[in-house]
């Protein structure tokens, strides 16, 4: 990944991209129309992306004194993720007009906004940085996958102009983390704790309250509870999972905790051959490792490993 500068002249002025270059006129609606799994895929995204402001004062705040740091988080990075949430809210109503974004949002924030505190942040600036550049993995997978899905033009367009945004703040997260990692002597053992952290908080409870909340459009008066919030969340992840950028994720998680060469490859040839396995096809297996019944699963994964360090042996 090169590098960019985080001091170059992109304002909301020079932004990228903006609403107006999306073809919004040319959505095939015929092919999406009755994509329930994309719908609540776009919708939930088009929610959380839009209560970005929630935590991002909270972030703004956290990093204040370090003049470089709030005026790319206020002036690109938060005026981006919403502009994330007006694209995708605008391609919903544009792709499913029957449904009133407007009063489905509000009532998602409002139970969004009782429930989830201000997400705790990292004990210090370095950590932070680093389950941030987490958190801009989990959303370039998720717009690499979405679009290379998606049956529509225009969506696969829009997934690509936001993956490039994602991608992109990784590459300054990464940029401030390393800068704090020096400044503030932080150890690998550290860096791995706050990433594993984060990533176990992939799927939190603002998906699930988006997701109910979206589901209630489709399905009015029928209850959503966590087996169904289960059920629809793991087709979500066996779809996303089958395009999912998996070698590109694991090299974004692996790359805060710097690992030498020879075992960058190694564990990222094992790694990303795990998240196949646990994201994709395999979801099952760990379905049913939790319910005790896990026949089939070892003998798969075994294989799985050995064919991943055959390839890294030559
Ligand atoms: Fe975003
Ligand atoms: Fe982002």
């Amino acid at each position: 990944m090169s590098m960019v500068s985080p001091t170059s002249k992109h304002s909301p002025a020079h932004q990228r991209w903006t609403l107006d270059d999306i073809p919004w006129h040319a959505i095939r609606r015929a092919e999406v129309a009755d994509q329930e799994l994309l719908f609540y895929l776009v919708t939930t995204a088009s929610f959380i992306e839009t209560a970005t402001d929630t935590y991002a004062r909270n972030l703004i705040k956290y990093y204040s004194g370090d003049e470089e740091v709030t005026t790319w988080l206020e002036q690109h990075w938060q005026h981006e993720e919403l502009q994330h949430g007006r694209a995708l809210k605008r391609y919903v109503q544009a792709a499913w007009p029957t449904f009133d974004w407007d009063e489905i949002y509000r009532g998602f924030f409002a139970e969004f906004s009782a429930h989830c505190e201000v997400e705790a942040l990292e004990p210090t600036r370095c950590l932070e940085m680093a389950s941030r550049c987490i958190v801009e993995m989990g959303t370039s997978g998720y717009y690499t996958a979405l679009g290379r899905f998606s049956p529509d033009a225009v969506l696969r367009l829009l997934a690509k102009c936001i993956r490039e945004d994602e991608v992109r703040h990784y590459k300054y997260f990464f940029r401030y983390f390393l800068l704090y990692r020096e400044r503030e002597n932080t150890s690998r053992a550290q860096v791995f704790k706050a990433v594993w952290r984060r990533l176990r908080m992939i799927d939190g409870d603002d998906s699930r309250i988006a997701l109910k909340h979206a589901y209630a459009i489709r399905h009015p008066g029928e209850p959503f509870d966590n087996r169904l919030y289960r059920k629809i969340q793991k087709r979500a992840r066996y779809l996303l999972g089958a395009y999912f950028p998996h070698e590109m994720g694991v090299k974004m998680v692996l790359k805060p905790l710097h690992p030498g060469p020879r075992v960058q490859r190694l564990v990222q040839s094992v790694i990303t051959a795990l998240s196949r396995y646990l994201l994709w096809g395999e979801w099952r297996g760990i379905l049913n490792i939790r319910s005790g019944a896990c026949a089939g699963f070892y003998p798969r994964l075994r294989a799985c490993i050995l064919n991943q360090w055959t390839r890294f042996a030559h």
